[in-house]
């Protein structure tokens, strides 16, 4: 992680550095966009590690949208279960966000994003009842054919490349 970012003991933190640590390729100049962007709070760590990528967001709260904008990039007001916004994405990232979706959606998410981006990383919490996702971290990449990368407690990490 960046020495720009400042060190914290706060578990969901420890996931999204573990989440930028995991990005299995280089990102100068490459286009990354970033699902339920939330305040940008991975994307603060993103840009610190990679300053010199190109970030795009996208959240389904407007009000998530435009705190995300301070971060001075493109926020776009788009739901994750729709098309991705026009690409192709060098990677595309979400943390703590596909746990809003069911395991249907993250399915045809995934398909998606191996059509339209050569890398994928998700951090999320797993196995751990209601505000986890629906299905193991180890299921999850099996699903995207890729692996995981990053585990502590029921938070983990997984990255594919395509
Ligand atoms: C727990 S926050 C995580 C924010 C950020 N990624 C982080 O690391 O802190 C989840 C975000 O996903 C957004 N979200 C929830 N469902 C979504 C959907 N279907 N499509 C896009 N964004 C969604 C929420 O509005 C929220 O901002």
């Amino acid at each position: 992680m960046s020495d720009l970012i400042e060190p914290s003991s706060d578990p969901l933190d420890a996931l999204r550095g573990a989440a930028v640590a995991a990005i299995p390729i280089e990102l100068a100049g490459q286009r990354v966009l970033e699902l339920g962007i939330g305040a940008g709070a991975t994307t603060r760590r993103l840009i610190a590690a990679h300053p010199k990528a190109e970030v795009v967001g996208l959240d389904s709260s407007g009000a998530m949208v435009f705190a995300a904008r301070e971060l001075g990039i493109e926020v776009q007001l788009a739901r994750m279960e729709d098309p991705l916004p026009d690409g192709p994405w060098d990677l595309v990232i979400a943390v703590l966000a596909v746990q809003c979706l069911d395991q249907t959606q993250i399915k045809a998410l995934i398909r998606r994003v191996r059509g339209h981006s050569r890398a994928l990383v998700i951090g999320d919490r797993f196995d751990d009842g209601e505000q986890s996702v629906s299905l193991s971290a180890a299921a999850l990449a099996r699903s995207c054919d890729g692996a995981l990368d990053w585990r502590d407690g029921s938070l983990a990490v997984v990255s594919a490349t395509y």
